[in-house]
């Protein structure tokens, strides 16, 4: 596993790769079709879960390109099985997915693999979008994904049964004696087997002072730092604070039980805020939702980045279409829906300013926040590895099926074998 880049790092290769791509034409040769080819073409992503990606993006844009329309396919909910249909569409050489909408964990792999197109970086806003969500489009330096939403981790809380919200796991334990006479439950995350508990994970451990990899790319999991974060979580579930059933919960389990009242405190991504805060959805605690950093151990917690950035798939047969679409999911005005429509982190820096925004929706500085303390995930071909292992030795820990200390020194020793393979 190499070198995790850091933010400052990140910030140079921007302007490197801007210099190096500057000039090209569209797209780099390479894969089949051709740069200038028009025509409709496929969107393949996650589940719309607010119906509104359809509705306030896709929509406007078919009306706008009546020859040039996008169809969304929707992809299952978990990271890792979206991951697959878009391995195996690729593997196959397949034109039917034009457009993929890439986990910021991808880019390096889909891009080593030649799967998705180099981009010119002048045809698209970058130095106007925030530099964290920019490089995780990048693979050795240059662009290959087009940044379409951030994301940053958020603790969502009931502020009508909480007056403060937590700022470390102490704080937060203690106000579980609130959940108990709500006869609710405390905490939940994303516990699953999948990449969301990578993501959960490594937050646990970040937000201890660990790493699961240290700033040269060595391994450093299996450290005390790191033994106390996840035994927040270990603890959370042998002491009761965390629910058996979180074992099982992605994004949205933990959303629906927190919107029917179930949950005190969720730490999920952007997007449950509008779904769950709103009135007139299908949601209990509309007007009730309280958005904050995420706790620590110390202090406030750093989150880990998510995001998805639009890859132009290699065997597209309509590539002009969508790189013009890509400038329009960039645009101010996708990227305000992206806020007021699908509470989502926008990438375009300018909207964290907006005074009105803010007011409309508190969890925009909150959001800023955690983006800014946000950690990125390794971006090397190889991530997918790397996450599995993690997955699996974390989810034996939180099941007790092996000490903490024991799941942290194995872990240690498959991420170094498999960094020397
Ligand atoms: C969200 C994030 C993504 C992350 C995933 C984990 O989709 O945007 O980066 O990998 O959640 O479940």
């Amino acid at each position: 596993m190499r070198k995790p880049r850091t933010a400052a790092a990140a910030a140079v290769l921007t302007s490197t790769a801007m210099l190096l791509v500057a000039g090209c034409a569209g797209t780099t040769p390479g894969g089949g079709g051709n740069a200038d080819g028009r025509g409709p073409f496929t969107l393949a992503m996650g589940k719309d879960t607010t119906g509104k990606l359809k509705s306030k993006v896709l929509d406007v844009w078919n009306k706008r390109h009546p020859n040039e329309k996008v169809t969304l396919i929707e992809l299952p909910e978990s990271a890792d099985e979206q991951r697959t249909a878009m391995v195996q569409n690729f593997q196959a050489k397949s034109d039917r997915f034009d457009a993929v909408a890439m986990d910021v964990i991808w880019t390096s792999e889909f891009a080593a693999r030649g799967w998705v197109q180099k981009l010119d970086a002048d045809a698209l806003p970058i130095a106007d979008l925030l530099p964290a969500a920019t490089a995780t489009a990048k693979y050795k330096g240059q662009l290959y994904g087009a940044p379409f939403a951030s994301a940053g981790a958020l603790l969502f809380y009931r502020k009508d049964l909480v007056s403060k919200p937590p700022t470390t796991w102490k704080e937060l334990t203690a106000d579980c004696a609130v959940a108990k006479r709500q006869q609710m439950d405390c905490y939940a995350g994303q516990f699953a087997q999948y990449e969301g508990l990578t993501v959960n994970a490594s937050e646990a451990i970040n937000s201890a002072g660990g790493a699961v990899y240290g700033p040269d790319g060595q391994v450093t999991v299996d450290s005390p730092e790191a033994k106390k974060g996840i035994d927040f979580l270990v603890d959370g579930f042998r002491k009761g604070y965390i629910p058996k059933k979180a074992i099982t919960y992605k994004e949205e389990d933990g959303r629906r039980a927190f919107q029917k009242g179930d949950l005190l405190f969720l730490r999920n991504w952007p997007y449950v805020y509008g779904l769950a805060n709103t009135k007139g959805s299908d949601t209990k605690v509309a007007g009730k939702v309280g958005v904050a950093p995420l706790p620590g151990a110390n202090g406030t917690g750093a989150s880990t980045l998510g995001g998805a950035n639009l890859g132009l798939s290699s065997y597209s047969k309509h590539k002009k279409s969508v790189l013009d679409f890509m400038a329009f999911v960039e645009s101010p005005e996708v990227q305000r829906v992206e806020v007021q429509d699908l509470t989502n982190a926008p990438v375009l820096t300018e909207l964290y300013k907006d005074k009105a925004l803010a007011k409309q929706f508190p969890f925009l500085p909150a959001l800023h926040q955690s983006l800014l303390n946000a950690r990125p995930r390794p971006q090397v071909p190889a991530y997918n590895d790397a996450s599995l292992h993690i997955q699996r030795e974390i989810y034996k820990a939180l099941q007790g099926e092996k000490s903490t200390s024991q799941a942290l020194k194995d872990l240690a020793d498959q991420l170094k074998q498999s960094e020397s393979r």
